[in-house]
């Protein structure tokens, strides 16, 4: 059998797109695109070409053209050729002319410089990044490479690897108390991501009633996909669910509201499952941190209460990185085909090596101990800005901190702007609480407050006292 010209390349560890579109004869195309890939640099001096009758093969050309081809090249000088050695291609002493010009470089780069990092990072968001379980990771990663089938290797599934899947329903009811079998799991890329599927793909419609406090990204996310997002005002029992009328949809943080920290009381959790058995609606139940809590009872999972009216989202943001774009959606049995059509015939967006390692990572317990040990972390850091601030700020009041990986800090009224300003001076990054209100909420249902998002995860251990410092250097003075 004729060697093909990709083993050929395989052997020699090269491999070579030969273009034969140019207008004339195939032997004068194929000598143009050899004398392109030599100028070029793409065939290196040296290099030995594939055999006549493999090249052919490939190309679906006569063995006579390539022949003929080689056989010009090598009068031109481009070439070699040598008894018992095959055609190389010749070595130059003088540079090579690019084949296509370069072209002029710029004089200002076109990407715009990365902003430089801040001196303390004290921005929501973002676990410790030096914490991230580099050696379970990597144990688990080699572990799926090893035990998976061949067929892993192919273009993947669009509802997840059934590794991932049956990892994730054993691990969210236990820990999370989600009603879950496999088949209703579709892995996703994270929260975002299961944004644009469920909206993009037109799985729901908006108007999508929203938190009056959230996350601008995810707001504006809806606004590009066509989805009016109306506010509901928050109160010391969370979103005002009584407060839901003709939306289609409602999207909550039950666990932990975000960012100002509090659950969703009990009876708000009923009425809301409530209305959307009433009104035919669905509850989008961000689940971003659910896993971090410190000294309140654990808050299951909202979907536990109608799991055909709530569609739970989780992610790896929070528990393991960002970085690593994994994210699961638990949806009630009508939705499960219109998501995986919305997500297309193959697996495009969470590679599927990574979801092998992921579910490698939860069915090994390297994941809850992961999370148990950043819990005690984040823990520590929440006493520790709270001691702070009972220190250095005891006119600053602090809410939130019962869970998650950010606290908000409540200021005198009218003083966020200058506290956000002064936070840069001492060279902390932060958010002020207005960033994240919603530009619909009426300050009659619910009056805007000043306050500071802190971050308390985001620093690395040793960077946290000295962020922690200048933090409390920034906030404004109390009543003398
Ligand atoms: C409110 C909220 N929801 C969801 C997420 C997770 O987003 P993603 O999975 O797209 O990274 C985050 C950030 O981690 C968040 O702050």
């Amino acid at each position: 059998m004729a060697e093909s010209w990709v083993n050929h390349a395989e052997r020699i560890g090269a491999d070579l797109h030969l273009d034969l579109s140019a207008p004339g004869s195939r032997r004068a195309a194929l000598v143009q695109a050899l004398r392109d890939a030599v100028r070029g640099g793409r065939l290196a001096p040296g290099t030995r070409l594939p055999p006549y009758r493999s090249l052919a093969a490939d190309l679906g050309v006569a063995r006579n053209t390539v022949a003929d081809a080689y056989a010009e090249l090598v009068a031109e000088g481009w070439l070699i050729a040598r008894q018992g050695s095959g055609t190389r291609v010749a070595e130059r002493t003088e540079p090579l002319a690019p084949a296509v010009p370069a072209p002029p470089l710029p004089k200002t780069p076109k990407t715009p410089p990365r902003a430089r990092a801040p001196r303390h990072d004290l921005r929501q968001g973002t676990p410790d990044a030096s914490s991230f379980p580099r050696t379970a990771w990597l144990a688990s990663y080699r572990r799926a490479l090893q035990q998976a089938p061949n067929e892993a290797f192919g273009p993947g599934d669009p509802a997840g690897r059934p590794e991932l899947r049956a990892s994730l329903a054993e691990y969210l009811a236990r820990v999370r108390g989600v009603r879950a079998e496999p088949d209703r799991i579709i892995v996703c890329s994270g929260f975002a991501h299961a944004l644009r599927l469920l909206f993009g793909g037109g799985v729901l419609r908006g108007p999508l009633a929203v938190e009056a406090y959230g996350l601008p990204f995810h707001r504006e996310l809806l606004t590009a996909e066509g989805v009016r997002t109306v506010p509901l005002p928050l109160d010391a029992r969370g979103a005002r669910v009584d407060r839901l009328d003709r939306e289609r949809a409602v999207l909550l943080t039950p666990a932990h509201q975000f960012p100002t920290g509090g659950p969703l009381h009990a009876e708000r959790r009923a009425m809301v499952v409530d209305w959307a058995r009433a009104r035919g609606g669905v509850v989008l139940e961000d689940d971003y941190d659910g896993e971090f809590r410190y000294d309140r009872k654990p808050v299951g999972a909202l979907q536990s209460l109608d799991p055909e009216r709530v569609i739970l989202v989780g992610s790896a943001s929070k528990s393991l990185s960002p970085a690593v774009r994994l994210g699961w959606m638990v949806l009630p049995e009508r939705y499960v085909g219109d998501v995986l059509r919305a997500k297309g015939e193959r697996e495009a967006w969470a590679s599927v090596l990574d979801q092998l390692a992921l579910a490698d990572l939860i069915g090994s317990g390297s994941y809850d101990r992961h999370v148990r040990r950043m819990r005690q972390r984040y823990r520590s850091r929440r006493d520790r800005l709270v001691a702070a601030l009972a220190e250095h700020a005891p006119h600053i009041g602090v809410d939130g901190v019962a869970a998650g990986l950010h606290a908000v800090l409540r200021l005198p009224p009218g003083t966020e702007r200058s506290a956000v300003k002064a936070a840069v001076w001492q060279g902390v990054a932060l958010d002020g609480l207005a960033e994240f209100r919603h530009p619909d909420a009426s300050d009659k249902d619910m009056p805007a407050h000043d306050g500071l998002v802190v971050g308390y995860a985001t620093p690395s251990e040793h960077a946290y006292g000295a962020a922690l410092e200048a933090l409390c250097g920034a906030l404004p003075p109390g009543e003398a």
